[in-house]
């Protein structure tokens, strides 16, 4: 019903010359995967790595957007630009933007739907602090996000959206939601989706856990029912770390 989708974030890491070394080697390691794939470069190594992975089964993606099409937005980059260079999916309303650069619900819900009105598939991230996560107000903090942030998607064009679940607590820290943890919030996620959309589109949303997750960790997480793929920083930045969790179930 759901395919294994299995992302590779590379933040603020790789110059060209490395990042099209690193998804030449992807492309190549990765060619009988059966799994969905995709990596997003920063800005600077699209252009180069959309011409390694044309054709291939690894898909583009971008780790962010601007909210406007174009205009005055000084160090911003459009929809329109990403098209231009091959992308296909945009990671939107990651941690790391939400809480360094301050995006709010509503700026990752204008973008959300910018992307959407263009035909780009969304990579959306939600995911709570851990101080929500002590208050006992993960689910709520959750709900919020993929509300607000989903505010005007239509049910048909959920079948561009992707959800990764990325408690912020475990992102980068080595600590890693245990498979209970995590299944209890992709679970909680899709009766919100299932309240929204119904549960026929619920059901088809495939729902990624990000923070920390490594080989050694990624199986025991993606056996749970609703985990679904990862999000993967760290571990994305080299063939040897990022293939076995590609490869988890081959
Ligand atoms: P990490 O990052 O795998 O390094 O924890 C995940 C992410 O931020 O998407």
């Amino acid at each position: 019903m759901r395919n294994y989708f299995i992302a590779g974030n590379w933040k603020m890491h790789k110059t060209t010359g490395e990042a099209v070394e690193l998804a030449k080697a992807l492309v190549e390691d990765l060619k009988d995967g059966k799994n969905k794939y995709m990596i997003a470069p920063p800005f600077t190594a699209l252009d180069a790595v959309s011409k390694v992975v044309k054709g291939t089964n690894v898909m583009l993606g971008a780790q962010n957007m601007s909210t406007e099409e174009q205009g005055a937005h000084t160090g911003e980059v459009s929809v329109l630009m990403l098209k231009d260079l091959g992308v296909q999916i945009v990671i939107l309303g990651h941690s790391e933007r939400r809480h360094i650069y301050k995006e709010d619900d509503a700026m990752i819900n204008k973008k959300v739907r910018l992307a959407l009105k263009h035909g780009l598939e969304v990579d959306l991230c939600i995911g709570e602090l851990l101080e929500e996560r002590e208050a006992g107000k993960a689910e709520a903090v959750c709900e919020r996000q993929l509300r607000e942030g989903l505010a005007g998607v239509t049910a048909e064009e959920m079948k561009l959206v992707t959800i990764a679940y990325e408690p912020v607590w475990a992102i980068g820290t080595g600590k890693t939601a245990t498979p209970d943890d995590a299944e209890t919030i992709h679970y909680y996620c899709r009766s919100v989706l299932a309240d929204m959309y119904g549960k026929e589109v619920a059901d088809s949303v495939v729902i990624q856990y990000g923070g920390s997750m490594k080989a050694e960790n990624a199986k025991a997480l993606l056996e749970k029912p609703d985990i679904d793929g990862g999000l993967i920083g760290g571990a994305s930045l080299k063939v040897e770390t990022f293939s076995p969790i590609a490869k988890f179930n081959s």
